[in-house]
């Protein structure tokens, strides 16, 4: 199969947060027969694979970011049968799987943790960062990612040990080849099973420095996170990452058509970051998502500045990754929602994450444009919400259930869900926009399906037109054919213009009909136009 073929390049992955997605036994939680039971959905929706959020055994500290089994299943999802069977029923239907992963932490309740804290003698005890306390306090400066000190203080041992994140969540030490081998077994457990690939969590974390050096103190974020005030050199992104995920990589190239996409956190929002960690495009990551957009206003200009420049340091090997929202940030409806012209607004967007080169991913409800959720204070989960709302409220908006119908719990459950229902679902839902011919989710429905039978679409290569302020444009080419793609992302009508005269002919649009042609080097884009064009 030619390389662009593969299902993970030409595809579109859908992530879902198994909590939030279907709950099929009416505990108010999502689960695994949840999801089973809406793979014809996905399957009429067009997507190619499926991303679950953790489903691991976990206390739930985290929302499962925080792994107490690697390789159970933790029984509010349902149990290893429940997965097989998803993963049975996914295949047949030819929608692959891919399982989120944690390996720079586990939860405390972790047995290797567990028996890691017992002694300094433990033969686990390297495990994790374990270190002396300096003077009376902690080993360094180093700032966990969820605010406050990153190292916990544990009595009977006296020694701190170092958390990224909550204290419930310890770092594995991964310089230690045990613990290396640990995971790797882990890893192929479900490859074996066959799962077609991972989902890595903070990938860029997994190494610290080994002198525990202090970080430098200073604000370098493009806006303030009042719990975070250092640039994070010394406990992120060293060197010596490289080769975990260089053996990473070699363990799934032991396997067919294997894909793990990482997650680089990156305070400073550089597309180099996680191009970085593509390595030369065949030995690290198959897929590193690019988060620039999530924090990028609307604005045509910017967002074609930062697609150009993580396009041009994608490796001659590697293979782009696009994603608009995710689980830990504002939905994309959300944040650019303007009034009656929000819709339009999402139909530009969907074009653009469809048509660009590279892997798109999809969050759960972004098809429907679900909106984030009302939360108060009093049903906050989220416990970064928990800490600090008012001023950050936490993750919770972006979690809540699927919106399927219109009823009471939305489809999603009948009984109360672990989070409110959105009180939008009455009109954004999945059973109304089906019925809708210019829904949200019929646009998506027919954009999936001609990227899909497209190639140009889903393996051309990708021009970028002249920067513009309001309207975003660019070709994409393959073989003898050359596409244009043009979005409008003003609402008053832009004028574009050619270099050279050409004749293209309209394949989908908002504002068009399919089939028009049009000629010359002038072309007048309507307000909020999202536009397919062939040339002819
Ligand atoms: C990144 C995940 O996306 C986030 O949800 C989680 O809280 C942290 N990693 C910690 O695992």
């Amino acid at each position: 199969m030619a390389d662009e073929y593969l299902w993970w390049k030409h595809g579109l992955i859908y992530q879902i947060y198994p909590r939030s997605f279907c709950d099929s036994n009416d505990d108010g939680i999502g689960d695994l027969q949840g999801i089973a039971s809406k793979l014809d959905y996905l399957v009429e929706l067009g997507i190619d694979g499926i991303w679950l959020s953790p489903i691991n055994k976990s206390p739930m500290d985290d929302f499962g970011y925080d792994i107490a089994d690697y390789r159970g299943i933790d029984p509010i999802f349902g149990n290893n049968e429940d997965f097989d069977h998803l993963l049975d029923e996914a295949h047949k239907k030819g929608i692959k799987v891919i399982l989120d992963q944690v390996y720079n932490h586990t939860s405390y309740k972790h047995p290797w943790f567990q028996e890691s804290r017992k002694s300094k003698k433990s033969p686990k005890r390297d495990w994790y960062i374990w270190a002396d306390p300096v003077g009376t306090g902690p080993p360094n400066n180093w700032l966990a990612a969820f605010g406050g000190r990153a190292w916990a203080w544990d009595h009977k041992t006296r020694q701190y040990y170092f958390h990224s994140f909550l204290r419930e969540q310890p770092d594995l030490n991964w310089r230690n080849p045990e613990v290396q081998e640990a995971v790797f077994d882990t890893m192929r457990f479900w490859l074996n099973k066959g799962v077609d690939g991972f989902r890595f969590d903070v990938i860029n974390f997994f190494i610290k420095d080994k002198k525990l050096r202090n970080n430098p103190l200073g604000f370098w974020g493009p806006y303030p996170r009042p719990y975070d005030w250092q640039q994070h050199i010394f406990d992120r992104d060293r060197p010596e990452v490289h080769d975990i995920i260089r053996g990473m990589r070699k363990i799934l190239d032991e396997y067919d058509e294997r894909m793990m996409v990482g997650e680089v956190v990156d305070e400073q929002r550089d597309p180099g970051l996680p191009t970085s960690y593509l390595g030369f495009g065949t030995d690290e990551l198959h897929l590193a998502f690019n988060f620039a957009l999530i924090y990028e206003r609307w604005s045509a200009k910017k967002f074609m500045e930062h697609i150009r420049y993580y396009m041009a340091l994608i490796p001659k090997e590697g293979w782009p990754c696009h994603v608009l929202s995710n689980h830990d940030f504002h939905r994309a409806r959300s944040r650019y929602s303007f009034g009656r012209h929000t819709l339009a607004r999402s139909k530009v967007l969907a074009m653009m994450l469809l048509t660009l080169r590279g892997t798109p991913f999809l969050y759960y409800g972004e098809e429907i444009g679900m909106c984030d959720g009302v939360v108060k204070r009093s049903e906050i989960e989220d416990p970064l919400g928990k800490w600090y709302w008012p001023i950050v409220t936490g993750r919770d908006p972006f979690r809540t259930p699927m919106q399927w119908t219109g009823e009471k719990y939305a489809g999603f459950s009948k009984v109360q869900p672990w989070l409110p229902v959105n009180s939008d679902h009455t009109v954004i839902n999945v059973e109304s926009q089906r019925r809708d011919p210019d829904s949200l989710f019929n646009f998506y429905k027919r954009l999936i399906k001609l990227r899909r039978d497209t190639p140009t679409l889903h393996a051309g290569e990708w021009l970028p037109r002249r920067s513009h302020h309001k309207v975003m444009s660019y070709y994409r080419v393959h073989k003898d054919q050359r596409m244009l793609v043009v979005l409008n992302f003003s609402r008053r009508g832009q004028t574009i213009k050619h270099k050279h005269n050409r004749r293209w002919e309209v394949v989908m649009s908002t504002r068009r009909s399919v089939g028009d042609k049009i000629t010359g080097n002038v072309m007048m884009c309507r307000g909020y136009e999202a536009t397919i064009f062939k040339e002819w």
